[in-house]
């Protein structure tokens, strides 16, 4: 048996950790302390304002322990009673040989607790607590992705009422669909807005649309979609259900739906449940209220003046399968905890990986979206790339759980590539102009979709 590869870490120059510590961190913070201060100078309440001045003492506090990397601390007991589940990162914390810094840390590990820090300092004040420090920015995004947001309501209105239509169609037909609706969902995931900070409204507009994923088609060097298909035809249609481990709010999450809703109109599934963050993370992931606020600005003809009808036929649809609970939206402390993903299994009692790890067993597919899970599916380990993914995934390959990740690359980890495509990638990255030729692999550009039975030997 090989041994299991070590983790990346913040202090390696050829890893994207090294520029997201030092560069990306800071950013991300200091808007969010901007948001602080638009909110409380908006707001008549005196106590709110005041506890602002708290959080932005805490927000400088985090930036200058970043820029000075000095050690993590665990979490206080009065934090840990405010928020119990903060205590993973305390026994995650406990095993380590080596205390973490801010810049020579775990890179998992150090940035799910910088999020968690933030979380912290905002819960801290009463006033507070149900702020969220990215909500401004998420919605914002949205707003400017009017035209991939036209374009998807028009081809689901005109499918929805074509498969309404037809009585019977053929599975060929409905397997060559849900390829496209999986494709717009996976560059859906193009588009967070934490590797965006940097990101003019042209380069947002530039990864969303039909035009931009054909360009892309290529650039999918991974593909085990096939194999989720047979899966997925091969259940009892009254037991299909699929679960989505949710990633970003706005416009992926839109395109989220818009797989839903074809998988539920073509009667290709019974149910669909999305599983979302319990609080503000990675900037812009999905909270249950982010469903809410989707719905009502769908809905905002000032933010979208044209295609109305296609909209709110988008719209209504979801909320008629929200209706009859074929739609759901779930939330689990277990997504924003310490743990990656080996601990959705039976033993792991304290933050919900065993209540998940059980609600799955009956899932169809799992299909587990985006980066950050991708990294927590895969340790965020050093695994050579061309390491199947069912070996990357620690005992959920032999869970019974079917996952499907769906994830454009950003980060360094990557598995299941065939035998020599890694050195293309890394010389053409080059040639590129780009110095660090893996930094290929957190670019954004390149796309993995893989699965797993759940029932490796
Ligand atoms: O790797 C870059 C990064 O921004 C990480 O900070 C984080 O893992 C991730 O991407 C967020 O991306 P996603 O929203 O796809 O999980
Ligand atoms: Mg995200």
């Amino acid at each position: 048996m090989p041994k299991t590869p070590d983790v990346y870490h913040l202090n390696d120059p050829t890893s994207f950790a090294y520029s997201t510590a030092r560069s990306r961190w800071p950013k991300i913070i200091t808007q969010s302390k901007h948001d602080v201060f638009a909110h409380a100078e908006k707001s008549e309440d005196a106590e709110l304002k005041k506890q602002s001045e708290h959080i932005v003492e805490g927000i400088e506090l985090l930036l200058r322990e970043i820029e000075d990397g000095v050690s993590i601390r665990k979490f206080t007991e009065s934090e840990v009673a405010l928020i119990p589940s903060l205590q993973s990162y305390n026994d995650i914390l406990a095993t380590m040989k080596e205390k973490p810094t801010w810049l020579a840390g775990p890179w998992l590990f150090t940035e799910c607790y910088l999020y968690r820090v933030l979380d912290t300092v905002v819960k801290s004040q009463s006033k507070w607590v149900d702020f969220d420090i990215f909500e401004v920015l998420k919605r914002d995004t949205f707003k400017s992705s009017k035209f991939g947001i036209y374009e998807l309501a028009i081809r689901y209105k005109k499918l929805s009422e074509e498969l309404k239509k037809t009585p019977q169609v053929e599975t060929e037909k409905l397997r060559i669909l849900f390829e496209e609706f999986v494709d717009i969902s996976l560059w859906g995931n193009a588009t967070d807005l934490s590797l965006l900070a940097n990101a003019t409204l042209e380069d947002i507009q530039s990864r969303q649309g039909k035009e931009a994923r054909e360009k892309s088609a290529e650039n999918i060097i991974a593909n085990d979609l096939p194999e989720a298909w047979s899966r997925l035809v091969a259940v009892p249609f009254e037991e299909r259900r699929v679960d989505f481990v949710l990633d970003n709010a706005g416009f992926e999450f839109y395109t989220d739906l818009s797989l839903s809703l074809f998988l539920l109109d073509a009667k290709l599934v019974k149910t669909v449940v999305f599983h979302c963050k319990t609080r503000p993370w990675m900037v812009s992931d999905t909270m249950v209220k982010d469903y809410k606020l989707f719905l009502q600005d769908m809905r905002n003809s000032d933010w979208f003046p044209d295609h109305q009808e296609e909209l709110e036929y988008f719209v209504s649809s979801i909320e008629y399968y929200h209706s009859t609970k074929q739609f759901q939206l779930v939330d689990s402390e277990f997504w924003t905890s310490a743990l990656d993903y080996s601990y959705l299994s039976p033993h792991e009692t304290k933050y919900g990986g065993a209540e998940l790890y059980n609600y799955f067993q009956e899932s169809t597919l799992v299909i587990v979206k985006g980066d950050l899970n991708y990294r927590k599916l895969t340790g965020d380990r050093m695994w050579p790339k061309t390491t199947p993914f069912v070996n990357a995934i620690d005992q959920l390959a032999t869970s019974n759980i079917h996952v499907l990740a769906l994830r454009t690359c950003k980060a360094d980890v990557c598995v299941g590539l065939p035998d020599g495509l890694e050195e293309k990638l890394i010389e053409f990255w080059k040639q590129q102009g780009n110095d660090v030729g893996e930094l290929w692999c957190s670019s954004g550009k390149w796309a993995v979709i893989s699965y797993s039975a759940g029932n490796s030997s």
